[in-house]
């Protein structure tokens, strides 16, 4: 919701310094200069939630996370430029030449980060609340590292047929869930290009992750469906006494 802010501004500041050039209207530098001051100012408070994202919703180890780096890394870029023309720019002069190249060139890298922007939200599905759409992530649970040892993890009797619940053990994320068969565990990275398998939907023991479609079968992870090649990683878990015990394998 904020990105359009400094997206209209800091094009409108481009577009006007060139306008302003070619009508000969120097009142419009002056305009230009504004929107410049309001697209910078703009850009770092959309900076805080993209941050936020990049450190607690983009899945590690993932197109996402490389997808992102880049997204954050083109408009750190854009900004810079943007800041170094305004504070270089003079009032009611036409811009000088490395000015206007620097400003589109920022303009040039505030459109490939938006078109990353665009990906990450509607192929990687990041920043999107999957409650509402009744997929499968309904619980998170931290967890301490553990080695060789059991931990609990937590209540099984809320943890109905299909449903899923994502555990923080240390820096792993493992998925514990229920089939008609039983309770069962895997690794919450989809072996494709790490989708988040928590996020995507799980029936008849099969779970299908939601950036490209791979189905897996949890109970022994082998591929039931591409493009993902490779096997999910699972576990042992039992139920014992309405509780849930995970061993984990070693990564
Ligand atoms: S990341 Fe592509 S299918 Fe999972």
């Amino acid at each position: 919701m904020l990105i359009p802010f400094p997206f209209a501004y800091l094009f409108g500041a481009v577009c006007l310094d060139a306008a302003a050039t070619l009508a000969n209207r120097p009142r419009w530098y002056s305009t230009a200069r504004h929107m410049r001051a309001l697209g910078i100012g703009s850009a770092l408070v959309a900076a805080v939630p993209g941050i936020i994202d990049y450190f607690l919703a983009v899945p590690p180890n993932s197109s996402a996370s490389s997808r992102a780096t880049w997204h954050g890394a083109a408009n750190l870029s854009a900004v810079t430029l943007m800041s170094a023309v305004a504070a270089s720019r003079r009032d009611d002069t036409p811009p000088r030449s490395w000015e206007m190249a620097a400003q589109v060139a920022a303009a040039g890298l505030m459109s490939m980060a938006g078109y990353l922007g665009g990906t990450l939200v509607y192929r990687n599905q990041i920043g999107v609340d999957h409650r509402h759409a009744d997929a499968g992530q309904w619980q998170e649970q931290y967890l301490p590292p553990a080695n060789d040892e059991e931990v609990d993890a937590g209540t099984s009797a809320d943890l109905a047929v299909n449903q899923m619940r994502l555990l923080h053990v240390g820096d792993r994320r493992v998925v514990v869930a229920r089939t008609e068969d039983g309770v069962v565990a895997f690794d919450d990275r989809c072996t494709h290009r790490g989708g988040p398998l928590s996020d995507g939907t799980l029936a008849c023991g099969v779970v299908q992750c939601p950036w490209h479609g791979s189905q897996f079968d949890v109970r022994s992870g082998r591929v039931a469906s591409g493009p993902a090649e490779q096997p999910i990683g699972v576990h042992h878990v039992r139920e014992e006494h309405g509780r849930l015990y995970l061993r984990l394998a070693s990564s």
